[in-house]
């Protein structure tokens, strides 16, 4: 197969939700700084933006006094977005990254309007870890020019990011977003629209077996994340990597794959993790999960 020569050419690039992905996208787009036309961000509501706003202006200032940035291209990055609740502000824009909660519904009413607001040449690209790609793209009026691209947490430093071609996704569309990955300073992997992609497909069954650990009781918590980190070289044990990510999204990952993919027997619901999302041990934003968290901060298992 050829190795495509493809260059984005992207000049106005906006991000849709600004919560714990979103704003790292938005973040990490604008430090590239290759946007001659910048970058729009763009929530519904002035909390979620103004909230948004502020967790990139602390990550950009934890970027700048570790010395990973320079204090003029930070403020240069955050001069580039524009924060806006007008969806008509996208209407230009070459490519649309979304970042909303993993509801179907409401994916469907955001690419519903889009579709209507954005002019033909807008590429749509969902950054969703356990929705169809290609149900998504049929309510887009553009399934050609609709793809994944999924970024990992902290967004900021990690740098992997999947790019997933659904069904119907044009080859070439999809070589422009693949050069845009490497053009904002990540590195790219291509998958087919299956569930979990590369990175969850084996991370969330390592969730799974851990959880079912923790039901019949074979180890602690914090032995099974031990030996993940000193017997497999892994920086998180499962537990603790669930836990930083959130329980609700995780069981709300493997709920959809369970649905959608009866036949797999690797797809479970353990125990454990239904009962921390049913008291609201969502893990570390709530400040318990299977550990007790202080903000970033890990403290003992609960
Ligand atoms: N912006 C700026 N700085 C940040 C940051 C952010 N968003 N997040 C963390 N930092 C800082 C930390 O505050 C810390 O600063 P300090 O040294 O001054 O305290 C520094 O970056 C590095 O953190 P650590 O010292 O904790 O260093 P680590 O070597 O442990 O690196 C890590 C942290 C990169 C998060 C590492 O622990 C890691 O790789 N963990 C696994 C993460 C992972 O697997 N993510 C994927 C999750 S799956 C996913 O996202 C898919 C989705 O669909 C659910």
């Amino acid at each position: 197969k050829m190795m495509s020569t493809a260059t984005s050419g992207f000049e106005k690039v906006g991000v849709i939700g600004l919560g714990l992905m979103g704003h790292g996208i938005c973040q990490v787009a604008a430090v590239s700084g290759i946007h001659s036309k910048g970058i729009v961000a763009y929530e519904p509501e002035q909390k979620f933006l103004d909230s948004g706003k502020a967790r990139i202006e602390q990550s950009l200032a934890k970027l700048v006094s570790k010395g990973k940035i320079a204090q003029e291209n930070a403020d240069s990055a955050l001069h580039n977005i524009t924060f806006t609740t007008d969806m008509h502000e996208l209407a230009d824009t070459d490519m649309i990254v979304e970042a909303v909660i993993e509801k179907m519904d409401l994916k469907k009413e955001i690419y519903t309007s889009l579709g209507k607001v954005c002019e033909e040449k807008t590429i749509f690209a969902s950054n969703t870890s356990g929705l169809s790609i290609t149900e998504m793209a049929q309510f887009s009026g553009r399934t050609d020019r609709f793809l994944g691209v999924h970024f990992f947490n902290p967004v900021q430093l990690m740098k992997l990011v999947e790019v997933i071609k659904a069904e119907e996704t044009d080859q070439a569309v999809f070589d422009k977003c693949y050069a845009w990955v490497s053009e904002i300073g990540k590195v790219p992997v291509s998958c087919g629209d299956t569930p979990g992609f590369i990175v969850n497909r084996l991370l969330v069954p390592s969730f799974i077996q851990s959880m079912l650990m923790v039901d019949r009781g074979d180890a602690t918590v914090k032995d099974i994340d031990l030996s993940m980190q000193l017997g497999a070289g892994h920086p998180m044990g499962p537990l603790h990597l669930a836990d930083y990510i959130g329980l609700d999204t995780i069981l709300s990952v493997m709920k959809s794959w369970k649905e959608g993919w009866p036949e797999e027997p690797a797809f479970v619901i353990p125990q454990c993790i239904q009962d921390k999302v049913a008291a609201g041990h969502f893990g570390r934003k709530a400040g318990k999960g299977f550990y007790h968290w202080d903000g970033d901060k890990r403290g003992d298992p609960l």
